[in-house]
């Protein structure tokens, strides 16, 4: 272990103790910063950290490089993408492309595009992926391009799993070697382009989501720059009850960190009740770090990380490793030690109980006996014309999915278990339902097979549907017949039960605006039910064959009952196995990938085009001008909303542009699948049927006013329109701006439109610097410019005077909103800048012109 060494020697002139009051991801922040950087950075960073002891908090900035960056094939697309049209412009500028490389490893998951077409039959899986190929062949065959073309770029195919489950089971090392220096050790970090990163925080390995941009930043070697967090400590005391699961724990950890704000700041789990949990429990919590709004969801290295890296098949000798390298670097989980925390909360396991949280929101947790009374409050308007052959919340969906939910075998073996008692008694899931089960990866399917499981799962209708986010991320396929119909007749308020984090209207499918989260074994419930609406403790879920009512208490399954089962299907050998054999994906190998350091670009394409983001080096969007508002915005405006990941709607003028280039309208995909091509991407931008356009109230959804000629247009016609007779544009909006994910081409497509600024209440942390990455300046708005006296309106003017030569972090910029009236207000904003990384990118007009710089 003598490659320890030098870091206890870098902070031999701090106390022992002193560095035991740090939390443990402090200790692993100083320690990234005195492997990473050097000389004075180094002093003052690691000076910063001990620092923060004396107040818990800090606006100080340190450097941070991962080890690695891990990406999901949409948002590896549109990065890729970038790299190979950043190789055609060095190639165009005379320099050799083949030196383009990440210099970090990036491992990418193609998970997020399976989509639930077949369902409810044992050959689902292998009927969509065939559907998953056929709609994204071109796309795969890009990816197959880049990890032969370009270094240190490694791809997961179709069928391997979710990126966070085989990050947690194949990809997390705890403990890493330095390339070539096996002795010198150091703790496995990595960035990933996705918010549910911080599930392997479960496991001890720090880690969180970024945007694509700042990923490009960290795999081509420069530091991202962080604020030293906040942290908060959640110290967990009691044990679970036996008939909850993680899942429920997640919820009311969402839940109460909502309501504490913890906005980007380092969550940190600590005291007793942490040793109760298995790593795959505290992997559920860690995973909705997003929904809780942290950025990150830590749970220290002890015993149990270690039999979790066991029993997923990790060598004995790492482990032993894993295990000596975090007990001398004080990494190893002290439930005795009382590290400073920012602020600290306790939860008392043994007070959950069974919970949802919904209809719209992941942080309104409800037990799981309430979804009724809460639908009741939205009194829904139904059409008094016919009554309906269906219940008036009806199950739509019952979706077992998601990394946060199906990564635990503790939970898929439940869920399994209920349908076992189920199917003995002879009950059947009402025809509205659409069910389906999505693991996280393909060891799932071994255990559930070894436990005997499969057949009752079938029972119920569900069958694995494939292996990747599927219904998670809205890729939940075509309703039920009986559901469109009552749709179609507004007899009924369909409802989503699943399994997932999110539940945001739209998120899980176009038409339905109503999700609960739940438990995979809860999901199986409600499918059952078949209404949303029934009390799972006062109503019988059915009747059995013999007419006797059956409640949920009748089929849920015991502790005990799940660890058996678990302990008789667990086998090691089966993860590295199960995911080694689904590698060697037959028809992603049959793709005829092309080669060479160069892609050959085909303009006919729909999905790949090379974007123009190379040649907008220099131009910084920083200056004095006076712009026309491109959208005027309420609150929670968020990522999905600004760049749709859903199906592409058959009647809009998207559907119109690629029937043009030869698509067929009723075969069309989904936007998350053309993320290789800006032209369609930029004609999707804000494309939203829930977002509403305050500029303008009678525009229709993704179009807005062209305020020099009063015609509403599509959005991007707009934008080109003012960008013709050189008119700035910016956005404004409310409060939490970009909430969601970490999707890049949020921000590429307010790039794209030609807005300059976005002028917000309040941005979500990974979108604000994903805004920054493109050159657009986030500004924070003291009060609300989207609605009440002050609102914009298309009758306004907003004039900003960014100074390059001034611009620093926070720094106060002057809105001057020129009113028609002919009265100026002026409003201070503050640049939504941290870092002077970001001043820089501003400067440069992004991170592409930076790396090509
Ligand atoms: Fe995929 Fe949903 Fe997780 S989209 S990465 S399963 S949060």
């Amino acid at each position: 272990l003598e490659g320890g060494d030098y870091v206890v020697t870098d902070l031999g002139h701090t106390a022992a103790s002193t560095l035991q009051s740090l939390p443990v991801v402090l200790r692993l922040l100083l320690e990234n910063v005195a492997r990473n950087s050097h000389g004075t950075e180094r002093e003052q960073s690691m000076a910063s950290i001990i620092r923060w002891l004396d107040t818990g908090t800090s606006k100080e900035e340190i450097p941070f490089l991962p080890n690695r960056v891990l990406m999901h094939d949409t948002t590896s697309t549109p990065a890729l993408v970038d790299i190979a049209a950043m190789r055609d412009y060095l190639a165009r500028e005379g320099g050799d492309p083949s030196t383009l490389n990440p210099v970090l490893p990036v491992d990418v998951s193609v998970d997020h595009s399976l989509a639930i077409e077949a369902f409810g039959t044992p050959d689902a899986a292998a009927v969509n992926m065939q559907h998953e190929m056929r709609r994204n062949h071109e796309r795969y065959r890009f990816l197959r391009w880049s990890a032969q073309a370009l270094d240190n770029v490694h791809i997961n195919p179709p069928g391997t799993g979710i990126m966070h489950t085989i990050n947690l089971e194949q990809l997390a090392t705890v403990v890493a070697a330095e390339h070539g220096a096996p002795t010198r050790l150091h703790p496995d970090m990595l960035l990933g382009t996705d918010s549910h990163t911080p599930m392997i925080n479960g496991i001890g390995v720090l880690g969180w989501g970024v945007g694509g941009l700042e990923a490009q930043t960290v795999m081509f070697g420069m530091p991202t720059m962080i604020r030293i967090p906040d942290v908060i400590g959640v110290r967990l005391t009691g044990t679970k009850r036996a008939s909850t699961q993680a899942t429920d724990i997640a919820l009311v950890v969402t839940e109460r960190l909502r309501a504490l704000g913890v906005s980007g700041e380092f969550v940190e789990f600590h005291g007793p009740g942490v040793a109760s949990l298995k790593a795959g429990e505290r992997a559920v919590i860690a995973n909705m770090a997003p929904e809780y709004g942290a950025t990150t969801g830590y749970f220290p290295v002890d015993e149990e990380t270690l039999l979790y890296l066991r029993a997923t098949g990790r060598d004995e000798s790492h482990i032993g490793m894993v295990r000596a390298y975090c007990q001398h670097m004080g990494f190893w989980f002290d439930p005795d030690l009382n590290p400073i925390y920012t602020k600290s909360i306790e939860i008392d396991l043994s007070r959950i109980t069974i919970s949802i949280a919904g209809p719209r929101r992941p942080q309104d947790r409800h037990n799981y006996t309430e979804s009724g009374s809460v639908l009741d409050a939205l009194k829904a308007p139904f059409s008094a014309e016919m009554p309906a052959a269906l219940p008036r919340f009806p199950v739509a969906l019952a979706a077992i999915t998601s990394c946060t939910n199906t990564s635990d075998p503790r939970l898929l073996i439940a869920a399994g278990l209920l349908c076992r008692k189920a199917r003995a008694l002879g009950l059947k899931v009402p025809p509205w339902v659409k069910t389906s089960l999505s693991p996280g990866s393909p060891a799932a399917g071994r255990y559930l097979a070894r436990a005997g499981l499969l057949p009752d799962l079938h029972a119920m209708g569900f069958d694995i549907a494939g292996f990747g986010c599927a219904t998670c991320i809205g890729n939940a396929g075509e309703l039920t017949p009986l559901v469109r119909e009552s749709l179609a007749r507004a007899q009924t308020r369909p409802v989503a039960m699943l399994s997932g984090n999110r539940n945001f209207p739209g998120r899980i499918h176009p038409e339905l605006d109503l999700a609960f989260i739940m438990s995979p074994p809860l999901v199986v419930a409600f499918a059952l039910a078949g209404d949303a609406h029934k009390n799972l403790d006062e109503e019988p879920l059915q009747t059995d064959a013999a007419g006797k009512p059956v409640y949920l208490r009748d089929i849920w399954p015991a502790e005990e009952e799940i660890d058996a089962c678990l302990a008789s299907s667990q086998d090691a050998g089966d993860y590295r196995s199960a995911f080694a054999q689904a590698s060697s994906n037959p028809l992603w190998d049959a793709l005829d990938a092309p080669d060479g350091d160069l892609f050959p670009w085909n303009d006919s394409s729909n999905y790949l085009q090379p974007p123009p983001f190379a040649a907008m080096r220099g131009q910084s969007l920083l200056g004095r001008y006076t712009a026309y508002p491109l959208l005027v915005l309420g609150d929670d405006v968020t990522t999905d909303h600004i760049s749709p990941a859903s199906a592409v709607p058959r009647d809009s003028h998207i559907a119109d542009y690629l029937v043009q280039r030869g698509e067929s309208r009723s075969d069309l995909n989904v936007f998350a699948a053309r993320r290789g091509n800006w032209k369609v991407m930029v004609r999707g931008a804000f494309f939203s049927r829930s977002l509403r356009n305050l500029l303008c109230d009678a525009c229709p959804v993704g179009h807005t006013l062209h305020i020099p000629s009063g015609e509403m247009l599509p959005l991007h016609e707009v934008a080109a329109r003012y960008a013709d007779e050189g008119h700035a544009t910016v956005i404004i909006a409310g409060e939490r701006y970009g909430m969601g994910s970490s999707r890049d081409w949020a921000a590429k497509v307010v790039r794209l439109l030609g807005a300059r600024a976005v002028l917000a209440q309040s941005f979500e942390r990974i979108h604000r610097s994903n805004l920054i990455g493109m050159g657009v300046v986030p500004l924070r708005l003291p009060y609300s410019l989207s609605c009440g006296p002050l609102q914009v309106r298309d009758s306004d003017r907003i004039e900003l005077d960014i100074d390059p030569e001034q611009l620093q972090p926070r720094c106060v910029i002057k809105a001057r909103i020129h009113r028609a009236e002919g009265h100026i207000d002026t409003v201070d904003t503050v640049a939504a800048i941290e870092t002077q990384l970001e001043v820089q990118f501003l400067l440069a007009g992004g991170v592409m012109p930076t790396i090509l710089q």
